[in-house]
């Protein structure tokens, strides 16, 4: 049975992305009716609790990047827009498998699918969302664009992986962050970026320079994802505040904190982190060390050097509507509080 689900996202007050949206709007509807169609099944559960998580919004920053950097190199056929549900439905996918192993209870100011469905139901959608991704990506017949998202898929789920080894370790170095964060982020927006330049048929030159537009922003958002939960008001981020915290996962925040604290505060951050032995007021303890030491503030700061390289990337291409789009979501990136 076909399950219909209201699909215009949220609207938030103006952004730069939302410049960079309504420059793809037409391409992005089409987006969401190929999203809506193609998570259809048979089976009742997969449309609900698909439809449940996609409905509830989201930035759709993922496919309207596919969408820009397919405009760019001038693309003019309708692949593109495949692409991009393809992105979002491997996006999806990682959503519903990362809230079941962070046990995280809100995604996009909802209750997470996790603690409406429950875990097993979470998994295994994600699974058909996944196998439904690489069904659509075989249509496009391209075999570069099958290995660049099919080898992207692979390393999401490797830096996902990664990240149990680093979760509650305190001495976690800022090199073995960026290769999670590099692995379970950056490397699905490297992959959107890229795409868009392969169906259009670009020089290796300019693929490259998508990628590595991509993978910088990429470690950008998610350096400002690690500040936001520790930093964001709830309701505006739509995810609980402190997840983080309280799964003792090691992100850059807690990594410069950690480092730069004294003996007692070190000892403060392997009770909570290690131990997982956490009072009330912890939380709140944390994050008055992290302004001590300007931890969340230079986490921002490595999130713009990530942002200019990203900048530099696009250097290659001629200047227009688009490329001054792509050059805003950077700033949008660091400076977004959701
Ligand atoms: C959340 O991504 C997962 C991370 C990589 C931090 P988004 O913040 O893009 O999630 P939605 O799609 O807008 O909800
Ligand atoms: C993003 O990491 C993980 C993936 C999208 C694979 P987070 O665990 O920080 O993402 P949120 O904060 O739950 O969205
Ligand atoms: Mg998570
Ligand atoms: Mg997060």
């Amino acid at each position: 049975m076909a399950v219909v689900t209201n699909f215009e996202p949220k609207r938030r007050k103006s952004s730069p992305l939302d410049d960079l949206t309504a420059l793809v709007a037409e391409d992005l509807s089409a987006v969401n009716q190929i999203i809506l169609d193609r998570m259809q099944s048979q089976v009742e559960m997969i449309p609900q609790l698909a439809g449940y998580l996609i409905a509830a919004g989201g930035k759709r920053l993922r496919p309207v990047l596919t969408l820009a950097a397919a405009n760019l190199c001038g693309y003019q056929g309708e692949h593109h827009r495949l692409l991009a549900a393809v992105v979002e439905f491997i996006h999806s996918a990682t959503l519903l498998h990362d809230d079941v192993v962070d046990e995280s209870d809100l995604r996009r100011g909802m209750a997470s699918a996790n603690a409406v469905f429950g875990n097993k139901a979470s998994v295994l959608v994600g699974d058909f969302l996944f196998s439904r991704a690489f069904e659509m990506m075989v249509e496009v017949q391209s075999l570069d664009v099958l290995r660049i998202l099919s080898g992207a898929s692979a390393i999401i789920a490797e830096g996902e992986v990664l990240q149990l080894r680093t979760t509650n370790d305190t001495e976690t170095s800022e090199q073995a962050y960026l290769e999670v964060i590099k692995g379970k982020t950056a490397e699905l927006f490297a992959a959107a970026c890229r795409v868009g330049a392969v169906v259009a048929n670009r020089p290796q030159a300019e693929e490259m320079a998508l990628n590595d537009y991509g993978m910088n922003l990429g470690i950008a958002f998610q350096l400002v994802d690690d500040v936001l939960d520790y930093s964001a008001l709830q309701a505006k981020l739509g995810k609980t505040v402190g997840d983080d915290f309280r799964e003792g996962k090691i992100t850059l925040p807690v990594v410069l904190a950690f480092r730069r604290g004294n003996d007692e505060e070190r000892a403060f951050w392997r009770r909570v982190m290690e131990d997982l032995d956490q009072k009330d007021d912890d939380l709140e303890r944390a994050q008055a060390l992290m302004a001590r030491h300007n931890a969340l503030k230079d986490t921002v700061e490595r999130a713009r050097h990530y942002g200019s390289i990203a900048r530099d990337s696009l250097g290659l291409f001629a200047d227009g509507p688009i490329k001054q789009a792509l050059l805003e979501v950077i700033d949008f990136v660091i400076d977004r509080d959701f």
